[in-house]
């Protein structure tokens, strides 16, 4: 017998619930299609029950979390909570309480989707950017003094231990060995004026490196790979970098492979439990509106099925991902795909079920 996936979903705030619903509904159907079986958690964790209660994620739950085979979450972010509150206590503390050291964000441009570059389409857009997720500037680490005052002073600290960087570059490595496409994986820092940090990952790069003679070593500084990403996205294959370079080189990511609507991202420990979430926010002006893109939170469906080892399932939705997005949308943007939210989904879920092969 195959095994049950013990799956947590979190829908979250906003338009989380709506594309969750929809990825639900594909997963579904991937289930039925292919015997993969999973048993999915509900929490209600978001805007809402801190407002109600106070409550964010308590310890209990995050016990509960780390048994499970994966997580699967909507958005974070609520109007009516002050901003870094639920991101810190919730999305944050997730990924440290359960050592989520990967944040895994895949940039591929599929046909028939529009990107912002000129001249570029899918042959050069495709590449990974493997995000260290648990040290550098977000550790809260720093503070201030006589704070409030004209002598006051913030300090925030980029913590790199050996130990953090060493597991986040071997995880490129041997991701980019997997993903054999052009062997090359490009470290992305700032050697030249942040001549601590980086110093060390450039040092750890190459003695990891030494274990993967058969991948091309490759360094960028964090403002030529931005301008890069642009103009040549094509000599990229896995990019890896630190926490705060991550993210904002993904965001530039998300948009050249056509925008928020259809950028998914991993949050993994490569030894433990993983979470999955459609990158953009909770969106809240469009939530209840059938107007948002779920392919983002599908898609995220597809990164955890590749995560649990069912590849096969995960690539049915990649197709059917491919062919929806080819023939049956206008735009990957909220309030301009020409068709809704459920509609979406309801077009991937038919299909998963109907593919022939
Ligand atoms: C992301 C987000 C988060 C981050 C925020 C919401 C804390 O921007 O997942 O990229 O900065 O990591
Ligand atoms: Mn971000």
């Amino acid at each position: 017998m195959s095994k049950t996936y013990q799956i947590g979903v979190i829908p979250g705030d906003g338009t989380g619930p709506e594309v969750i619903a929809e990825g639900l509904k594909v997963l579904n159907a991937v289930s039925e299609k292919t015997g993969t079986k999973y048993n999915f958690i509900h929490y209600d964790f978001g805007g809402e029950r801190y407002l109600r209660s106070g409550e964010t994620l308590p310890d209990s739950a995050i016990n509960e979390l780390r048994q499970l085979d994966a997580i699967y979450l909507g958005a974070i972010g609520h109007p009516e909570v002050k901003p870094g509150i639920l991101e810190k206590e919730i999305l944050l503390n997730m990924r440290f309480s359960l050592d989520l050291y990967i944040n895994l964000r895949p940039v591929k441009l599929y046909p028939g989707v529009d990107t912002p570059l000129k001249d570029k389409g899918p042959e050069h857009i495709d590449f990974v950017v493997v995000r260290e997720n648990t040290e550098g500037l977000y550790t809260g680490s720093g503070g201030f003094l006589k704070k409030g005052t004209s002598d006051e002073i913030a300090i925030q600290e980029s913590i790199n231990t050996r130990k953090g960087v060493e597991r986040c570059l071997r995880f490129a490595f041997e991701y980019c060995r997997k993903r054999n496409k052009d062997k090359k994986l490009t470290l992305c820092g700032k050697t030249n004026v942040l001549t601590y940090a980086f110093d060390l990952w450039e040092r750890a790069f190459h003695q990891v490196g030494q274990e993967y003679p058969g991948i091309e070593k490759d360094y960028a500084h964090v403002d030529a790979v931005c301008m890069w990403m642009v103009k040549n996205p094509e000599w990229f294959d896995v990019i890896v970098t630190d926490n705060i370079f991550g993210d904002i080189i993904t965001d530039i990511g998300a948009i050249i492979q056509g925008g928020m609507g259809i950028a998914a991202g991993g949050n993994i420990n490569p030894e433990g439990t993983a979470m999955f979430e459609p990158i953009g926010g909770s969106a809240p002006k469009y939530t209840g509106k059938n107007v948002i893109n779920p392919l983002a939170a599908i898609m995220a469906g597809h990164m955890m099925l590749n995560n649990l080892g069912e590849a096969e399932a995960a690539d049915l939705i990649e197709r059917a991902v491919m062919a929806i997005v080819k023939d049956n949308m206008k735009s990957m943007d909220a309030g301009r795909m020409g068709t809704g939210t459920s509609e979406v989904g309801d077009l991937v879920t038919k299909y998963v079920l109907d593919e022939k092969k």
